[in-house]
């Protein structure tokens, strides 16, 4: 008796205490926390870099540095600067002419939900408040990047000089305005970056257990991988690993592609031509890779120093909210299927009940008839072609599944990618089992 209520009052002061269930500031601790569930369900996201690199809009986001750190300078760039502008220009000058005259967040947040989009990841200064505000009113969530490390920074320079034995620079800077801008804009992804130096100079885990414990967006919040130097690709929250990464195979812990539509740059430049831009049916490619092996994708758009998402990149935004339209139910809250692909550029997802799997795919056979070597048809099997209601049959032979397609006049419409969705399926590996 005396031990039982001693074990219920344990329990009360451990709740009392605010210690329950809490995370500690230890990699185990945190990288147990489960993911919430918004973000795997999400897919796609929309990412923007935005700064004043986009007045020169030249190179790319990296123009400073390109320009004037000691151990990344490039020649070419230093003489442009000295063929366009004034001796004694500096980065600073720029920031003038960062006009942003024709920057209206409502109207990039209408394009991100006409994307299919659904979180967009921002800049954190300048035009964070009015970006916020129009993200909260929209059906998106919001989610903030954030470069820990300033290259020319004289504090972080400083610790740096001293091999990251001196805090200054995390202290009253980099990682101190992390917890500022979780309390001013409460977003529900942090997009972490710029984080050069340990884990324990930059005291991230601090700040992660006080995310998951006790900010406003303990319940919600999502965060990724870079947190300080060895943390890529194994601690935090989903993993970006290095940028553009699409490993082409499943993952052990949710990970995210963050990619560009200009194959070339994050930042905007003037120097983007049209062949620079991904093509719809690469984008869409490169989505249905990404999302069968279990990944998220965030799409990158560099905006005008105007503040206006050139017009190419709208199209594409356009292009892939259009497909999603008719093929979003293969993909938002899709899980992974058994197999991913077929070497004939067909991608597998399945729903999140798993009873039906989608074959997505990018090239129209000739015979209309599209051969699947890893689903096996059932007597129950029933095969549809999403946003159509064109007549889908099949046979299944020995080795193969062969769809018969509608006629590709039919579903012309659809163009780019089409998703066949196979109810009743079994996987070859496990010929018993009805999924
Ligand atoms: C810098 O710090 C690291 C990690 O503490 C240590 O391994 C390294 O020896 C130090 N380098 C110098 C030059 O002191
Ligand atoms: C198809 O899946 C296999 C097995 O996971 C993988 O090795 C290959 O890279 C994938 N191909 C594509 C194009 O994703
Ligand atoms: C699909 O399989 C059928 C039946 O074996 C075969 O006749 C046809 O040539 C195959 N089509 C393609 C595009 O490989």
């Amino acid at each position: 008796m005396k031990s039982s209520s001693f074990l219920v009052a344990s329990i009360l002061v451990a709740i009392l205490a605010g210690s329950w269930a809490k995370y500690e500031p230890t990699w185990e601790s945190l990288d147990a926390r489960p993911l919430p569930q918004w973000y795997d369900e999400a897919k796609i996201g929309i990412f923007i870099h935005f700064g004043v690199y986009a007045v020169p809009a030249y190179t790319s986001e990296w123009f400073w540095c390109f320009w004037q750190c000691p151990d990344r300078k490039l020649q070419y760039v230093d003489d442009w600067m000295k063929a366009h502008y004034a001796p004694g220009f500096t980065y600073q000058d720029f920031a003038k002419d960062f006009t942003l005259e024709f920057f209206d967040a409502t109207e990039w947040v209408n394009l991100f939900e006409n994307s299919g989009a659904k979180y967009a990841v921002g800049p954190k200064r300048d035009i964070v408040g009015e970006f916020s505000d129009a993200m909260k009113k929209s059906s998106l969530h919001l989610g903030l990047y954030h470069s820990l490390f300033e290259w020319f920074n004289p504090l972080y320079l400083a610790d740096k000089n001293n091999n990251f034995t001196t805090t200054d620079y995390p202290d009253t800077k980099g990682t101190a305005e992390l917890y500022e801008l979780v309390e001013a804009y409460e977003p529900e992804l942090i997009w972490s970056d710029g984080d050069s130096g340990p884990v324990e100079y930059w005291k991230s885990r601090e700040f992660l257990t006080w995310l998951y414990n006790d900010s406003p967006v303990k319940d919600n919040v999502v965060v990724n991988d870079r947190w300080g130097t060895d943390t890529h690709c194994s601690h935090g929250g989903f993993l970006n690993c290095h940028d553009r990464y699409n490993p082409g195979s499943e993952q052990t812990r949710k990970w995210e592609n963050a990619m560009t539509l200009d194959r070339h740059s994050w930042g905007n430049r003037k120097t983007m031509k049209a062949s620079d831009v991904l093509k719809p049916e690469e984008l869409l490619e490169t989505l249905a890779q990404t999302i069968s092996n279990g990944g998220n994708i965030l799409i990158n758009v560099g905006p005008t120093k105007e503040g206006v998402i050139p017009p190419i990149l709208q199209e594409r935004l356009y292009q892939m909210g259009g497909w999603l339209k008719h093929n979003g139910e293969a993909i938002y809250s899709s899980k992974k299927w058994t197999f991913h692909n077929e070497t004939n550029h067909v991608y597998y997802t399945a729903s999140s009940t798993e009873d039906a799997i989608y074959a997505i795919f990018f090239q129209w056979p000739i015979s209309n008839v599209l051969n699947l070597t890893h689903p096996v048809a059932t007597v129950q099997t029933k095969m549809t072609m999403l946003g159509t209601d064109a007549k889908v049959s099949f046979q299944q032979n020995q080795d193969k599944l062969s769809v018969m397609l509608p006629n590709m006049a039919e579903v012309q419409s659809l163009k780019h990618a089409w998703t066949i969705k196979l109810t009743y399926i079994k996987s070859e590996r496990h010929p018993n089992e009805i999924y």
